[in-house]
């Protein structure tokens, strides 16, 4: 049953559960995030715009950093990576994961220390591996068998590199197919079943300038069950097991990889992290055991987990269309900065900020802007029945995988990111200009 209330929105519309936890219901029906009221935010710095609140990122790292107080913690900066970003990250004590000279060369260059960062890429270009043995990276996990070769050159004879081979353990999990990388057929990693990621280790143990330290996975993205990464651990500790027997190496890291899932909506379930934590400790301590292998380090890659539920969309409305039966809520934004529902079919949960409405619900579809019957982005939504042209509207959990897959289509320009912390609001990243276009633009 949905139960109005007496701002003419449900219950359930109403429901803050997914918000930063510090939003708060301001008079006449506005919302604040980070002390800062959204109205306020969207006047000052225009619409559409990416709100980051600090003190949600920040508390998200020591909770991680609780659940795993033995484990290496590494931000996944393709969620989101900014110079402030880095910063909070380093000063709540996570690693970071980094997966091009870009993110690297930003990190490095923002003070966080390059022996506290990984890299990855299925991928790496000569320009990716020249940036990390410069910058010194701590580790490189290696992704395929003809990599081997290329680093060990790129290293040189007397040079030390440590990395960590990327095992496809054969676990199918993930939020949509298109975020599922732990079975074969895929691009990600070597096979465990067909032996590739046995072969590789083997060559890699005759590069003397390649430290093997581990071994890493990730299974995929937007998982909200413990039960495949306790799989994958079992798998895990069965090869770190095998490889000992064949090669008489016991080697001293595990890496879990990220995916840990957060809810988007009201009542969506998110991964149970201390749960998560316990039963990936018991899994390797129990395997560990039965093996006669010391327990490695743990580390993990949470990205979404902890820059999702942080951020918020601020849109504003600008066409609401009657077509048949559908309501169609226009905003300023849509599939160039939240290409997400879209691509893997994700459903957001936009409402009415900055205002008060006593009209009642209706059904509606919030689209966005582009040339695209497809450009949705949120199908089939309650929102105030008397939603009109100048309203804002605001989508939480939109700080992971928003700015980062952020598009240029339409030469609409990228969103501005503000921080919003105890009160106060600073710009972290600035719009996407018509000027940044049109200089990019060099030839005629
Ligand atoms: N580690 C590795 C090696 C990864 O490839 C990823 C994500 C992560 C960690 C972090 O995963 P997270 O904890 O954020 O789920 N664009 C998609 C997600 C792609 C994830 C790719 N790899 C989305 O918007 O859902």
């Amino acid at each position: 049953m949905t139960v109005t209330l007496p701002s003419g929105i449900s219950a359930e519309a109403d429901d803050l559960s997914i918000w930063p936890a510090s939003t708060t219901r301001l008079p006449h029906g506005a919302l604040a995030v980070g002390g800062v009221s959204l109205a306020e935010l969207a006047e000052r710095f225009d619409t559409p715009a990416y709100v980051l609140d600090e003190g949600e990122v920040r508390e998200r790292c020591r909770t991680y950093r609780a659940a795993f107080p033995e484990a290496d913690v590494l931000y996944a900066a393709k969620a989101f990576l900014s110079r402030a970003m880095v910063r909070w990250v380093r000063e709540e004590g996570l690693g970071l994961d980094v997966c091009s000279a870009g993110e690297l060369e930003l990190a490095v260059t923002a003070g966080f220390p390059p022996e506290r960062i990984v890299l990855h890429g299925n991928a790496k270009s000569p320009r990716d591996l020249a940036s990390a043995l410069r910058l010194g990276v701590g580790r490189i996990v290696i992704d395929s068998a003809s990599e081997i070769a290329r680093i060990a050159a790129a290293v040189g004879p007397t040079g030390h590199q440590k990395v960590m081979v990327r095992v496809v353990p054969g676990v199918s999990a993930g939020g949509h197919d298109k975020i599922r990388t732990g079975t074969d057929g895929q691009k990600f990693g070597l096979s465990l079943t067909d032996g590739s990621a046995q072969h590789a280790v083997a060559r890699i143990l005759g590069q003397p300038q390649l430290e093997l330290v581990g071994l890493h996975c990730h299974i995929g993205s937007q998982i909200t069950d413990c039960k495949p990464y306790v799989t994958a651990v079992r798998r895990m500790v069965g090869l770190l097991a095998r490889l000992r027997d064949a090669h008489g190496v016991t080697l001293p890291e595990l890496d879990l990889g990220g995916g840990h899932g957060i809810a988007y909506r009201p009542g969506e379930p998110a991964l149970d992290l201390p749960g998560l934590a316990r039963r990936v400790y018991a899994e390797l301590t129990g395997s560990c055991a039965a093996a006669g292998l010391p327990v490695p380090r743990l580390a993990v890659e949470p990205g979404r987990a902890i820059a999702g539920p942080a951020g918020v969309a601020v849109y504003r409305v600008l066409a609401v269309k009657r077509t048949g039966e559908k309501v169609f809520v226009a905003v300023d934004g849509g599939m160039s900065d939240n290409p997400r529902p879209a691509l893997y079919g994700v459903c957001y949960a936009p409402r009415l900020v900055g205002r008060r409405s006593a009209a009642g619900p209706r059904t509606a579809t919030v689209v966005g802007r582009h040339c695209e019957a497809g450009d949705i982005l949120a199908a089939d939504v309650e929102l105030p029945g008397d939603i009109h042209p100048g309203d804002l509207l605001a989508v939480p959990v939109a700080g992971a995988y928003h700015l980062s897959m952020a598009s240029g289509y339409n030469l609409v320009g990228r969103p501005p990111v503000v921080a919003v912390h105890e009160g106060a609001a600073r710009l972290l990243v600035r719009r996407e200009t018509l000027n940044d276009i049109r200089h990019r633009d060099v030839g005629d």
